[in-house]
């Protein structure tokens, strides 16, 4: 666990109103638009990986999914997003802390049907970290699983929380991913945060192939 980033992230999201966050998202309509060309059933397995405090959550559930897994470094976010679900429905999502740099927890799953990243990956600095990302996605999705990772574009921000981006495009998703996962979707949206800044980014979505390669 990078304890660092922990404290980071904890600190953000105990010191700030969620609504008023660089990321927050009213309804996460560019998630929802891929989840639509994603043929899983309401029982599938789906992990959102580095959730905060997301209303990706609240939507799943209201659409009724119910195998969902919210994992997040940060304690505090998983709070945060427990308090506005509320009991009856917080007990209806698998909580997980883990640092997907290095997990732990997330790594030991299998069989995840949808992977959901929004603005994660982009922080992760470190060729190592982003190594162990890809090969820990590759691992716990099951084939003809999907993927949808959201990040900052190359006409994005270099920076997010005060701290350092890495910038995708569909290519370098593409190559990280590798020849056994097919792009099925991907667009370029422009987030606004909370007190108005544009926010580019790159949406993608893959879907892992039923005869892998070997590579
Ligand atoms: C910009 S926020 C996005 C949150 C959420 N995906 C959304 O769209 O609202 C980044 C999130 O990633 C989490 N995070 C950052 N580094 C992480 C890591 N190495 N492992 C797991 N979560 C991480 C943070 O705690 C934070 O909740």
């Amino acid at each position: 666990m990078n304890n660092a980033m922990k404290e980071h992230w904890n600190k953000i999201y105990s010191s700030n109103d969620i609504r008023g966050l660089g990321w927050y998202e009213e309804t996460p309509a560019p998630s929802i638009k891929l989840l639509s060309k994603c043929d899983i059933g309401k029982e599938a397995a789906i992990l959102d990986v580095g959730a905060g405090a997301t209303t990706l959550i609240d939507y799943l559930i209201s659409d009724g999914y119910t195998n969902i897994t919210a994992a997040d470094i940060s304690e505090a976010a998983i709070g945060k997003l427990k308090e506005r679900l509320g009991e009856e429905k917080s007990a209806l999502v698998k909580w997980i802390v883990d640092d997907i740099s290095q997990p732990e927890h997330i790594s030991q799953l299998r069989d995840v049907a949808l992977w959901h990243d929004r603005a994660v990956l982009h922080f992760l600095l470190e060729e190592s970290q982003r190594q162990t990302y890809f090969s820990t996605l590759k691992k716990v999705v099951k084939k003809d699983g999907y993927a949808i990772i959201a990040a900052f574009s190359m006409a994005g921000a270099k920076k997010c929380s005060g701290l350092d981006v890495v910038n995708y495009d569909c290519n370098m998703l593409s190559e990280r991913l590798g020849d056994n996962f097919e792009l099925i979707e991907a667009f370029d949206y422009v987030y606004h945060t909370p007190s108005g800044n544009a926010r580019p980014y790159i949406y993608t979505l893959f879907r892992k192939k039923v005869s892998l390669l070997s590579r």
